[in-house]
């Protein structure tokens, strides 16, 4: 990538809603145990929205920590994508909504949707503004109400998907570190595999639909189970050689937390150590376009990810879409206090 300027993350933020629901929770709602959904997920407990609260809502609270932590004020913001498959209405976009509650005047704002892979798509498209020098800093959260979308008696998919928020503020970062590579891929022929029906144009909302529950998320997870173990390790080892690197050089590899069996199966083909594999998939199962960056701030939070660390962020979902980004971590808490 030729870049002119090298994008990194320059702050970061997440939210995640306080009410807690287990699997012993769900074992009341549905025909399933603690031990199945651990044993094949690996989830144990996910976050759920209170009522009256939307994805826009989670996305402002991740927003201003993110923008807190980088020092950047909202009206320094020239751009804002909400990367989401749940925003709070079909327009205005959620991204419209935070900008408004944000009060980021100079920024445009869109939201961006590609199913679980959507916040790599958005941190991609915020990588290139940066990279071009067009934009000084772009705002890209991964934000979802899953509990929303779910059919709560469906034991296929409720049990896996939970609600949060993550934000980063991209910008301008040394040479050397920030993004150094992406891939971005689809596959729509998969589409039927990992589906919401109805509600749009091709199936406009009816009285119909909603007793067929076709507002809901529909997925055949079999087949999405294959298909993710083999795009996990096939992005990474993609990404890592454009950015010059190999499996040796990777410190971290943070993948799309959709289910602990897929994340440890992608591992063992790429021969990576437990260490150097995040997963958080326990405590909120598949947030979709907000797992990568909730799983990033934590693993930073516990102090294992250090200034000039390579990582790569890999995921896949709904479209079919997957997708990965490689980059080397700048540490620009370094800067604080240093005018
Ligand atoms: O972010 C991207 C979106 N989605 C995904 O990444 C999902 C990818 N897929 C998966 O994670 C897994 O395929 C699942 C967790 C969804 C399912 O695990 P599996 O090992 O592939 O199970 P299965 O679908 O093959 O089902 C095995 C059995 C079935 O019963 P029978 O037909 O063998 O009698 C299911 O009906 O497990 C049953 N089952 C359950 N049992 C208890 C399915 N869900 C449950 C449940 N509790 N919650």
């Amino acid at each position: 990538m030729s870049a002119l300027q090298q994008a990194g993350i320059r702050g970061i933020g997440v939210y995640v809603p306080e009410r807690i629901l287990t699997n012993r929770d769900l074992e009341k709602m549905v025909d399933t145990s603690d031990e199945w959904i651990v044993n094949r997920t690996g989830i144990r407990e996910r976050r759920i929205v209170s009522e009256g609260m939307a994805t826009s809502d989670l996305a402002c609270l991740a927003a201003e920590r993110a923008l807190a932590d980088a020092g950047v004020g909202s009206e320094e913001l020239d751009l804002i994508i909400v990367a989401t498959n749940t925003p709070d209405m079909l327009f205005p976009a959620t991204a419209c909504l935070v900008q408004d509650r944000l009060k980021a005047r100079r920024a445009g704002a869109f939201d961006l949707q590609a199913g679980c892979t959507s916040f790599l798509y958005a941190l991609t498209v915020a990588n290139n503004f940066i990279a071009t020098g067009a934009y000084k800093y772009v705002l890209v959260i991964g934000a979802e109400c899953m509990s929303r979308i779910i059919n709560w008696r469906d034991r296929n998919t409720c049990v896996l998907f939970g609600d949060g928020a993550g934000a980063v503020v991209v910008g301008k970062v040394p040479g050397g570190c920030g993004i150094l590579s992406y891939l971005l891929r689809s596959e729509g022929s998969g589409g039927p595999l990992i589906t919401m029906p109805a509600g749009m144009s091709r199936l406009p909302a009816s009285h119909e639909t909603v007793e067929k529950g076709l507002h809901y998320v529909h997925m055949n997870g079999r087949e999405v189970f294959k298909f993710a173990v083999k795009v996990l390790e096939e992005s990474c080892l993609t990404v890592l050689a454009e950015a010059g690197l190999t499996l040796n050089d990777l410190d971290l590899l943070i993948p799309h937390q959709a289910n602990a069996r897929i994340i440890e199966a992608a591992a063992k083909r790429l021969n990576l150590p437990p260490e150097k594999v995040v997963m958080n998939i326990d405590r909120y199962g598949n947030t979709s376009a907000a797992t990568i960056p909730l799983a990033l701030f934590e693993t930073l939070a516990e102090g294992k990810i250090r200034d000039g660390d390579n990582l790569v962020m890999s995921g896949f979902g709904a479209g079919l879409t997957w997708g990965a980004v490689a980059m080397r971590w700048y540490d620009y808490s370094q800067e604080k206090g240093v005018e």
